[in-house]
């Protein structure tokens, strides 16, 4: 059984250890310290509680996955893995140094991988121990229930990185899409220009925020309308990726909406801050306008 490491157990990362894990997987689990690496496992535990209460998954079987994630408090443990995935926070310093940390002890043959929703994985790939060896793999949020992965190659990715890749995203029973390395790769690319037109949307009085919403929801079948959406990815890494595409392409079409970072700056990052174009205090999401 091989043995991946994920590096972030927020989550992004918890849920790519759970996945992974699910898959027959030995995980890895790190964060900063011991008891945030705990919590992103005690995560999993909850939710996979709640899938053994609807019958999706057998008790024995929830016991078998969690004892094949072992959380710790270094990267230095990341030794023995075949392949490490970084889900660490979207930050370009961050993951520079994370990767620097790690490639003191990656093995000579494993694979690094960055989950990186938007930032050039060419680029990145400086920072990493050998760029050949290194790749983009965009998971997407719920990652338990999302059946997709991008793949997202750098100019020096060799095609044993790709297929490394490959076969783990299809051992996971995610489908997968390649992407070039270019702002946004494919979903964020289409994703945050809708997205942020609903805010110019609203912002300019077109129609109510659950009138955007479920003018989406039922009018085009999507799961959550765009401002439902924004605010469950967060308002600010939607503003972040956003200024991803307007700088990477010098395109004014992709330029933020006011709105949407009047609301970062009031520090309103939807769901996770407990308010953004919703307020999320009560029992339902309240309508902030
Ligand atoms: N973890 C695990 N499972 C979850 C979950 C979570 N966080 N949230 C929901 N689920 C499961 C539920 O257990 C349920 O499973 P079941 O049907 O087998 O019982 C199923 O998903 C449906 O959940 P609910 O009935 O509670 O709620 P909904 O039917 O409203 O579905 C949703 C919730 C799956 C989040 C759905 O609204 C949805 O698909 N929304 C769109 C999500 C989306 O677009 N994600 C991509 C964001 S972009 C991104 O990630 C890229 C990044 O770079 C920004």
């Amino acid at each position: 059984m091989q043995t991946v490491g994920v590096i972030g157990a927020g989550q992004m990362g918890a849920g790519i250890a759970q996945v992974s894990a699910a898959a027959g997987y030995r995980v890895i689990l790190s964060d900063v310290d011991q008891a945030r690496a705990e919590a992103g496992k005690a995560g999993i535990a909850k939710r996979l509680a709640r899938d053994v209460e609807k019958g999706k998954v057998d008790a024995d079987a929830r016991d078998a996955l969690l004892g094949r994630i072992e959380p710790v408090g270094d990267v230095a443990a990341m030794a023995p893995c075949a392949l490490v995935i970084e889900a660490a926070t979207e930050r370009e310093a961050i993951k520079r140094q994370i990767f620097a940390e790690v490639g003191k002890v990656l093995g000579e043959d494993a694979v690094l991988a960055s989950n990186t929703s938007s930032i050039p994985i060419t680029r990145l790939a400086q920072a990493a121990p050998d760029p050949a060896r290194f790749i983009g793999v965009h998971f997407f949020n719920p990652v338990p229930v999302m059946g997709l992965i991008e793949i997202i190659r750098g100019l020096a990715t060799s095609d044993e990185t790709v297929a490394t890749i490959e076969t783990y995203a299809r051992q996971l029973g995610k489908q997968v899409v390649r992407a070039n390395d270019a702002p946004g790769f494919i979903v964020n690319r289409v994703l945050m220009p809708m997205l942020n037109e609903a805010c110019f949307a609203l912002g300019e009085g077109v129609a109510t925020i659950p009138d955007i919403d479920l003018a989406c929801q039922l009018g085009l079948n999507h799961p959550m309308g765009p401002l439902t959406l924004a605010d469950f990815i967060g308002l600010d890494t939607c503003l972040e990726i956003t200024r991803v595409l307007f700088e990477g392409t010098g395109d004014p079409k992709f330029r933020p909406a006011p709105l949407l970072i009047k609301y970062v700056e009031a520090g309103w990052y939807g769901r996770k801050s407990g308010r953004g174009f919703y307020d999320y205090s009560g029992e339902t999401p309240v309508p902030t306008r």
